[in-house]
């Protein structure tokens, strides 16, 4: 590396005056840009998660675009590179399998190449977390975009809610009250734009909480992917990042504390996804935040549901754009804020929310008159069968079954379930548990959304549209019932779940925010000791190193070398 000493990051490459000043910009020159490009402009990183093999994200080369706009325009040259895109519809296993493997790539090209700030393009589930995750291991002035949601899907005049449609129209055939035909057609009208999901699912969850952790621009997170202001508020990020770079605005002073409580707190608001606490445990672990599965409980029990959206309520997030966005539901909920964090916008929440108008409050419904009371959203019980705690989605829930002692049946993993999910002789009836194991972190492997079995085919019959269901996996954003999710530790390293056996008493009493195993302890020792673990999964490759390093549900699920920070030195010139 060379002796000069720079001002600006990116300088230590382009600065330079010798032979690796000029293999810098030399190579770069073959695109086309004028030599004054590489004179203390302020290099923007415009990390894409754009891929056809992504639906949600295909349309992200042209909000790429929009960002250089904005980039040249105040002053800045931007550079645009990819990294991996995380398309929940079509990968398997589980596209949360590679969340970390995104998180680690983002974190190495960013630190890695010459940059002095980024903007991160991310959509659907992962990418969001992903990539938030790596660059906040960097700590660079960082400011993400989120894709926006499709347009709503219509079918005979009736909404069609991405993924929460297909949870009920696909029980609806499996019992017979819709044909194969009826099921074809919704499949073509459902997806009718570009864009993530656009019930306030998993994507539209994270898109919510980023923007209330201040790392999006106020007021982006709802935009419909197509819309055109999705383009113009990109054009605006695009200037803003440079300016971030002059104020030297980096994300370890918008990820504060404060910002986490926030988001937890708008998460509630909004009837999120479970999907966020998972992906906020792992952001605030890379940015050095001490968050807690239990905050999650703690700070929501005050604040109700506000945002009547599919899966929990009614509209989608067209008619949430209309009411106002997320501005609206953070301003009815402002006495509840830290309104003097600091944003991206360069402002506090307080001022960026300090206009917001809520255009359809029966969408947006006001704080004296919600959608759903207090402590509707996720909860977090503890107990014999989760020592380290399991999550529950109330406003997707059943109220009947908040307080309830049942015997469990036992799946073994998601494939004995399938395999006798259609028995219509199971043993089991409406007030059975649903037990599923090894489906966690590490033992599926990646956490799988499978957490919401399907209704057995014989209470189908019996008119059963819900019961309580406990396992270690994680459940789409987009789904609903009584569904324990995230228990922690997972069977697959000998949680308490890996001893239940089909039969037991289980107790789920969600206002004492208890889940009880009601087995003696010396019945549960003797299981345990004759308790063997699974084989392993891989004998090489990124699953070997996933599963040796991910950690438990509630700590993030990141691996345990990533946590942390190593932050945004110059790594050594080999040229
Ligand atoms: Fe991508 Fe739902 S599948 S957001």
């Amino acid at each position: 590396m060379s002796d000069e000493k720079f001002s600006r990051r990116s300088q230590n490459w382009f600065g330079q005056k010798g032979k690796n000043g000029f293999i810098y910009r030399e190579r770069l020159r073959n695109q086309g840009y004028a030599s004054d490009v590489f004179v203390d402009k302020p290099v923007i990183g415009i990390a894409t998660t754009w891929s056809e093999l992504n639906p949600c994200n295909a349309h992200l080369d042209r909000v790429a675009e929009a960002v250089k706009r904005g980039v040249w325009e105040a002053g800045g040259f931007p550079l645009e590179f990819p990294a991996m895109s995380l398309g929940e519809t079509l990968m398997r296993p589980t596209t949360m399998l590679y969340r970390n493997l995104l998180a680690m790539e983002a974190e190495e090209l960013i630190r890695a190449n010459p940059l002095d700030a980024v903007v991160l393009l991310a959509g659907c589930d992962k990418t969001p977390p992903g990539l938030l995750m790596g660059a906040a291991s960097v700590d660079l002035p960082t400011l993400m975009i989120t894709g926006g949601p499709m347009l709503n899907g219509r079918y005979k005049g009736k909404t069609l809610g991405s993924g929460t449609a297909i949870w009920k129209y696909s029980d609806e055939m499996r019992s017979g009250k819709i044909t194969q035909e009826e099921f074809f057609a919704m499949e073509s009208c459902s997806a009718r734009s570009n864009g993530s999901c656009m019930t306030m699912g998993t994507a539209s969850t994270m898109a919510c909480v980023t923007e209330a952790l201040g790392v999006q621009l106020p007021g982006s997170a709802a935009i419909p992917a197509v819309d055109a202001r999705r383009y113009s508020t990109s054009q605006e990020a695009g200037r803003r990042i440079v300016q971030m770079v002059h104020d030297d605005q980096r994300l370890s002073q918008v990820l504060t504390r404060e910002a986490f409580e926030n988001a937890i707190k708008v998460n509630a608001a909004i009837g999120g996804s479970t999907n966020a606490v998972v992906h906020l445990l792992a952001i605030a672990g890379r940015i050095g935040v001490d968050l807690k599965l239990e905050d999650f409980d703690r700070l929501a029990r005050d604040v109700p549901v506000l945002v009547n959206l599919q899966p929990s309520g009614e509209f989608l997030m067209e008619e949430f754009f209309d009411a106002g966005g997320l501005p609206v539901v953070m301003k009815e909920i402002e006495s509840l804020l830290h309104t003097g964090a600091i944003t991206v916008s360069g402002k506090t929440v307080g001022e960026n929310i300090a206009g917001a108008e809520n255009y359809r409050p029966e969408v947006v419904t006001p704080f004296a008159t919600p959608f759903q009371k207090a402590g509707s959203g996720i909860v977090v019980v503890k107990g014999s069968l989760a020592p380290d705690g399991a999550v529950l989605k109330v406003s997707a829930a059943t109220p009947e079954l908040m307080v309830h002692t049942g015997p469990a049946f036992v799946f073994e993993n998601i494939d004995d379930f399938h395999a006798q999910k259609d028995d219509m002789n199971l043993a089991v009836t409406k007030d059975s548990i649903l037990v599923l194991k090894n489906a966690g972190p590490k033992g599926f492997p990646g956490f799988p959304e499978v957490g919401n079995m399907a209704i057995p085919k014989k209470l189908l019959a019996e008119g059963v549209t819900d019961m309580v269901r406990i396992s270690d996996a994680r459940m789409s954003g987009t789904a609903y019932g009584t569904v324990v999710l995230h228990t922690s530790p997972e069977a697959a390293v000998g949680g308490p779940l890996a001893l239940v056996k089909t039969g037991d008493m289980i107790e789920l009493n969600v206002p004492n925010r208890a889940l009880n195993l009601l087995v003696s302890d010396e019945e549960l020792e003797k299981r345990r000791k004759e308790w063997k673990p699974l084989p392993p999964h891989a004998k090489r490759g990124w699953v070997k190193l996933y599963t040796e390093h991910v950690q438990q549900a509630h700590l993030g699920a990141d691996l345990d070398f990533l946590v942390g920070n190593s932050g945004s030195e110059v790594p050594r010139d080999s040229h």
